[in-house]
């Protein structure tokens, strides 16, 4: 017979419910934001999954299992070889007289990995810097002096703007020349796309930061800096006719032929910013005479495919960074990070449940190859 008295109270129901209610208060609060940050409940809020779905449809096609922007490229393998002139500046190890490997990645704009190298007028190089202290430095980088619009939103409305109409499988020329006219910043870009020379290789093209980042040394001090890889290969500028007359795989052709003679190098030149000089937005540039100071050489040693090689799986996240560094408050640098996120999660997604294009598929436009 069990001892009735030893046995736990029942619990009184009038004591339960304001921790019923609690818990209750709890999950909507949860269900509200997990609704708030994933846009639902503001419907013209620009949030990253808003920002990427607009970059797959300016892409006129979803390219599963690659990145959505900047997707033809090839993995690349080397070191970065401090010479010490960089730790007045931040504490980052990679700064020091060292080696520090990564696992980088050559690329082009675009959203198609089967585009062809001859079009695009914009070249990337990302890096992910693994130091001997145990830290990351992700960095991620493209051949124009400066980003084309002062805010985030902007870059939204040129992705718009820049969306083929289904109708001519062309961007709207009519919302082309609205948004120049709403942003008028966008003329200078427009002026570099149209003159500056193209380089005939991955190897001779210089790759800037754009975005300013604040560089903290040994002793508490702050710069504002932003930096540039300025190739140690000679420039050679190529006509329109020998693009139309290259390959469409030209660039990772030539980097083959090239690693096969021995590495490529770039200076890491790094800008330091005076009072006074736009730090948050990236389509201004800062005056010519500011200090410059070269603190390393980037040395690419081997290429792989994209498709198989380290850099598939990696994000480039700009605000992935070490002791000694840190992001400005550039709001452009946020929303790269967030974006750039969910374009990672999307590929990695495709490839996990076997829906990744392949390079036979009917997406893929003869000779290219992703
Ligand atoms: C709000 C502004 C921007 C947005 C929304 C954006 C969006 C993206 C997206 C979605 C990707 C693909 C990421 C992935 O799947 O891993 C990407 C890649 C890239 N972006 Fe941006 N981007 C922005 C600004 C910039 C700027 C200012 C730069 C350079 C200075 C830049 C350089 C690059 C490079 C180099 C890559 C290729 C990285 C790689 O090889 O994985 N982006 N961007």
């Amino acid at each position: 017979m069990p001892d009735l008295e030893s046995r736990p109270a029942s619990p009184n129901p009038r004591r339960a419910w304001p921790a019923l209610l609690g818990i209750t208060l709890i999950v909507a609060a949860a269900a509200l934001a997990f609704a708030w940050v994933a846009g639902w409940l503001t419907p013209s809020r620009l949030t990253p999954q808003r920002f990427t779905n607009a970059i797959e449809t300016s892409n006129g096609h979803i390219y599963r299992g690659f990145r959505r922007a900047h997707a033809k490229g090839v993995c690349v393998a080397g070191y970065f070889e401090g010479n010490g002139q960089g730790v007045t500046l931040s504490s980052a190890r990679i700064f020091a007289p060292v080696r520090t490997p990564f696992v980088g990645r050559l690329s082009v704009g675009g959203g198609s990995p089967y585009g062809l190298d001859s079009k695009a007028r914009v070249r990337s190089m990302a890096l992910e810097l693994n130091s001997d202290d145990g830290q990351q430095w992700r960095m991620a980088m493209n051949s124009f002096p400066f980003f084309g619009v002062a805010s985030v939103q902007a870059f939204y409305e040129q992705t718009v703007a820049n969306t083929p109409d289904p109708a001519t499988g062309q961007p709207d020329p009519v919302k082309q020349a609205a948004f120049a006219k709403a942003h008028p910043e966008f003329a200078r870009f427009a002026a570099w796309a149209k003159s500056a020379p193209w380089p005939t290789s991955w190897a001779n093209t210089t790759y800037n930061g754009v975005n300013t980042f604040r560089f903290i040394n040994r002793a508490g001090e702050q710069h504002d800096v932003r930096w540039s890889m300025q190739p140690q290969t000679a420039f050679a500028a190529m006509s329109s006719e020998q693009r139309e007359a290259a390959d469409g795989n030209f660039l990772s052709e030539d980097l083959d032929v090239r690693l096969a003679q021995g590495p490529m190098r770039w200076d890491m030149v790094v800008t330091v910013a005076k009072p006074g000089d736009p730090i948050v937005d990236p389509s201004q540039s800062w005056p010519e005479d500011r200090r410059h100071v070269i603190v390393g050489t980037v040395v690419i040693e081997s290429t792989t495919p994209q498709t198989t090689g380290a850099c598939r799986d990696i994000n480039y996240d700009p605000l992935v960074l070490p002791t000694g560094v840190e992001g400005s408050g550039d709001p452009v640098l946020a929303a790269r990070s967030a974006v750039y996120s969910v374009s990672f999660n999307r590929r990695e997604h495709d490839i996990a449940s076997g829906k990744a294009a392949s390079a036979t598929g009917p997406a893929a436009p003869q000779g290219a190859k992703p």
